[in-house]
Parts: C-alpha cells; structure tokens; sequence
C-alpha cells in the first residue's frame, strides 16, 4: 500500500487505473481509523478494483473554538489499519497543497444545511462540501463511501452529486457501534471514562423514540419529548439540538410519515457527539 501526499500524483495514478477499465472507489475520512471507517473500506472493496482513502482533518470545514488542533493524528496507525482492510492507496495531502495561497473556491449547499450541524456549526458543510468536490476531482471515483453517522452530510453530498452533475455514485454505509451501543466515532477518545458511560443515552434516546413510533405514535413533539427526557437522565448532557426532519428535505416534520431523520447532536464536557437514526414510517 502506497502513501501519496501530492493531489496531482494520485490523480494521475486514478486517471490510468480508470483507463485500463478498472472502478475507483474512494473513503473519504479525517483519519484516526475506527470499525465505522473499516466497514467503509470493507463496503468500497466489494464494489471496486481499487480502493483510495483519503485521510485529510480538514481545516475549513471547523469553526472558531471547535477542535482542528485537538483533533486526533495518527498516520502511522491509521495506514497499518488501512493496510489491513485492503486499501489500495492513502491519499495524505498537505494543508498547503489542498488550500494553496490564494485559494479562493467554495461549495455552497443552501437550504439542506440550514438545520441541525447546520445551524450550530456555521460555516461546517461549507467546507465539507468544498473538500469533497475537490477529493472527487482528484481522486476520480467511480464510487464514493460515507456513513449515515453523518446524516446531514451525506445528503448534502449526494445533492451536490446530482446538482452539479457529478459522474459518480456515493453509498450510504449504517452506523457501526461499540458493542453497548455508542455510535463510533473518532472524537470518543475525548470522552473520560464517566462521560463515556452516560453518553450511551444517545443510543437508548434513539430506540425509546424508535419503539413510540412502532407502537404508533406520529406526534413529532411528542418523540422529541421522549428523546429529551432520556437524554436528560445523564447528568453530564448538554443538547445541542434534538431534531426530527424530514430525510430528504432536513426540514422539521410536525408528523411524522416517509423518511423521517431523527438526528441529535449533544456535549459530553467538551466533547460533542452526533447520533441518528432513519424511520421509514
Ligand atoms: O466525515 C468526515 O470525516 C469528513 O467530514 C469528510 C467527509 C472526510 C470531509 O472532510
């Protein structure tokens, strides 16, 4: 396996494996290697000849006082565990070569990002969506992966997909939890071990709130109540939002019927999470 830092290089390299037939697959990841990004991976080999991960910690898709210094670096480990899973190349740019002096270029997604992360990170899918048009036009893929973890942003992507006429395919990837249930994540190592504890609420929230709709409740008040009164039994949670949106459109439903996203983003100290679950009502 192969680590290449230049855009121009793996873009090349892209161009000829499309040439002899072959189909790019991409994960796109911020690094800090979890199950939920092997089981990207592991999706990506099933549908590819050649699988690329990206592993880039963004600088403009983090706002003012959010944590791009803290967050988590480990190249190293993170190609050992890529190696594993079968990825082809890791593509490992510089800052300065993503974002050279004068750069001037971004991706603007309207209403989709009005909500939810959209609302308490300004700015976010902003560079989210700027960061992935560019990945997709260095690396080529035929097929691009990302976890539903992420809701609103794989919307926002496949919008950008279809809005700009985007020849590739994203799949959406389920969420992979720890076995007691916590979404994986590669912020969980800020948590302390009592923060730890009390964010499975998130978890228990969802499938309180996914258990009142099997039983036939469509009241999106009332969902969301039940949502906040788990969440609240934990002490150390601060919600940032508790939400239940519509699953193409990310605007709030009063009742609940089609796709409906419950998604929630709530701190543990200074840590904070984002968990969601898709009902087909
Ligand atoms: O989900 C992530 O890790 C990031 O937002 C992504 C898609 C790699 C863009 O930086």
């Amino acid at each position: 396996m192969e680590i290449i830092n230049s855009p121009a290089q793996i873009q090349q390299y892209a161009l000829r494996v499309k040439r002899q037939g072959k189909k790019v697959g991409l994960v796109p990841t911020m690094g800090y290697l979890h199950k939920g990004h092997l089981t990207l991976i592991k999706e990506a080999k099933t549908k590819c000849d050649v699988v690329i991960a990206s592993i880039f910690v963004n600088p403009i898709q983090f706002g003012q006082g959010e944590d791009y210094e803290e967050y988590p670096r480990d190249l190293t480990r993170d190609a050992d565990l890529a190696k594993g899973a079968g990825v082809d190349v890791i593509f490992a740019p510089r800052v300065s070569e993503m974002y050279p002096k004068g750069y001037q270029t971004f991706i603007q997604i309207e209403s989709l990002t009005e909500r939810l992360c959209g609302a308490s990170r300004p700015g976010h899918f902003r560079g989210v969506a700027t960061v992935v048009a560019k990945l997709f036009n260095i690396a080529q893929p035929d097929f691009a992966f990302f976890g539903q973890k992420d809701a609103q942003q794989v919307i926002i992507i496949e919008r950008m997909v279809e809005d700009l006429n985007m020849p590739l395919k994203i799949v959406r990837v389920p969420i992979v939890r720890e076995d007691d249930g916590l979404a994986m994540s590669s912020r969980n190592v800020y948590l302390n071990a009592e923060e730890r504890r009390q964010a499975l609420v998130l978890f228990d929230s969802l499938k309180a709130a996914k258990s009142l709709v099997a039983q036939g409740e469509r009241d999106a008040a009332r969902v969301k109540e039940k949502l906040i009164e788990i969440i609240s039994k934990a002490p150390l949670a601060e919600i940032d939002y508790v939400e239940i949106v519509d699953g193409k459109t990310v605007q709030p439903v009063k009742k609940l019927s089609g796709e409906v996203l419950i998604a929630l983003a709530v701190r543990f100290g200074k840590t904070r999470l984002i968990d969601n679950i898709i009902l087909e009502v």
